[in-house]
């Protein structure tokens, strides 16, 4: 980076450091936002991006006041949030009074002992879609792991929210109209100014998108009011009641379960992703890997009874989510004047906070562009809260962690217990920014079947 693109500005309380290099920023965010990172010691830095101008927060102690112990100062409001609540309304994936509520009836659907009971149907799930790459085993033609790993959470998420009460024709037809909804929005995300009014690239296929959304959700959402024994995500909303005891309306169900299923499909598709991606460079670790598969599943179907005992590959999983975060920038609005590691922050700004660049930091972690599972072992105690955060936290933290967690040991589990992937050598892959943190690169794997 060039000295004149990171200027000391003299400001009450403390100088800020200022970054300006748009046109750089736009080509490769991501390795600009290290860079300025690495040079600031994780400082707060002011973006100068021309159309915005945000604050960049990346100290654990910064993101906790932020996130966490402030958090009622700082709102999901502009940025990437105005265009997504397009998609997803403003209950779940808003903030204030709404979200909240949403929050409220949402967050024992996720807690550790539903996850639990969900646990055999996840299993299955996953069972039967990494069954369904078997017929690559048999011809050694290589598939795209991004659109294999989308449908492995595609269908896990589908079940655990739809129970069998959508078809698979609906699902694909939600899960294709949620992704096109996503990418459509790039335009309007990048120009957040932009007014309604201006037509901009990808509208019209947004707004197709959202009308396939409602049109698979809102019969859906009657039939579970016929059906009140039903036990999947949005029967309980059917059943569920609001802060003032009322029942939840068709719109507000369907806007959960679509931000829930915005939340959770593609962060949990590109971790998966990546997860290739990490131990294909890291042939060590994946024979370690594999040797606890081995070991823990052996023959059998990976299942909930396996998985107290897939520590390393938890691990493994953990490490993953370090370098390669899906949700790895979070923006939020200043609703007032405050001041963070020492900045003034004026009411209006908005600040970003990014799991990316805080697991990268050289003075929270040791050799932080090495892939070692082990910091995750026992005697990680000491880290602070804040230093590791791909689930965010504070009000906001993931509701579907544990689901997340669960899943993940199971694709593995039930990869390795059946197949040896490779990626074929395409040449070196790096993380892009997009809404998720994606591979630049298409990455193609192949697959033999394991020797028993
Ligand atoms: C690798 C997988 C995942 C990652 C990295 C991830 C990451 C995150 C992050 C960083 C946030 C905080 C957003 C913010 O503070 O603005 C979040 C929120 C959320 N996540 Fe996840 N997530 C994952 C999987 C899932 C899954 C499987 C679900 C399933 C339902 C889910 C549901 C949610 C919901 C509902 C929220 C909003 C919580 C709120 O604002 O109260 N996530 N997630």
């Amino acid at each position: 980076m060039r000295s004149d693109t990171l200027r000391q500005q003299s400001r009450d309380p403390a100088s800020v450091a200022v970054y300006r290099a748009p046109v750089r920023f736009a080509r490769d965010p991501l390795a600009e936002l290290e860079a300025v990172s690495g040079r600031t010691g994780g400082q707060i830095v002011r973006l100068n991006l021309g159309f915005l101008r945000p604050y960049l927060v990346t100290r654990p102690d910064d993101v906790q006041h932020v996130l966490s112990a402030n958090a009622e100062r700082y709102v999901r409001e502009g940025m990437m949030w105005q265009p997504v609540r397009r998609l997803t309304g403003n209950g779940i994936s808003g903030d204030g009074p709404p979200w909240r509520a949403s929050r409220e009836v949402l967050r024992p659907m996720f807690a550790a002992r539903h996850v639990a009971a969900l646990t055999d149907l996840l299993a299955a799930t996953v069972n039967e879609a990494v069954d369904a790459l078997d017929g690559h085993a048999a011809t050694g033609r290589p598939f795209d792991v991004a659109e294999a790993m989308t449908r492995v959470a595609d269908l896990a998420l589908g079940r655990a929210f739809f129970g069998g009460g959508i078809a698979a024709a609906d699902g694909d037809r939600l899960g294709q109209a949620v992704a096109t909804a996503f990418t459509s929005l790039t335009a309007r995300m990048l120009l957040p100014f932009a007014p309604r009014w201006l037509p901009l690239p990808g509208d019209r296929a947004f707004r197709r998108a959202v009308r396939t959304v409602d049109d698979v959700m809102y019969p859906l959402v009657a039939q579970r009011r016929r059906q009140p024994d039903a036990d999947d995500v949005v029967a309980l909303l059917c059943q569920a009641r609001d802060g003032d005891g009322r029942p939840l309306d068709d719109r507000r169900i369907r806007d959960d379960v679509v931000g829930m299923y915005v939340a959770g499909t593609e962060t949990t598709a590109m971790a998966l992703t990546w997860l290739w991606v990490a131990l294909d460079a890291n042939p060590d670790v994946a024979r370690r890997l594999r040797a606890e598969v081995e070991e823990v599943v052996g023959d059998e179907r990976p299942a909930a009874a396996h998985l107290p005992r897939l520590r390393y590959t938890r691990m493994v999983v953990q490490e993953v989510l370090r370098l390669y975060p899906s949700g790895w920038f979070l923006p939020r609005t200043a609703l007032a004047d405050d001041v963070v590691g020492g900045v003034r922050i004026p009411a209006g700004s908005t600040v970003v906070m990014s799991p990316y660049l805080t697991h990268r930091m050289p003075s929270l972690w040791d050799r932080p562009d090495t892939f070692d599972p082990e910091r995750f072992g026992a005697e990680r105690a000491g880290r602070h809260r804040f230093a590791y955060l791909p689930f965010a936290g504070g009000p906001h933290q993931c509701l579907g962690s544990q689901l997340f967690m669960v899943e993940a040991q199971l694709v593995v589990a039930a990869m390795l217990s059946r197949f040896r992937p490779r990626l074929r050598d395409d040449g070196p892959v790096h993380p892009r920014a997009a809404v998720t943190l994606r591979p630049s690169r298409r990455l193609a794997m192949t697959i033999t079947r394991r020797e028993p």
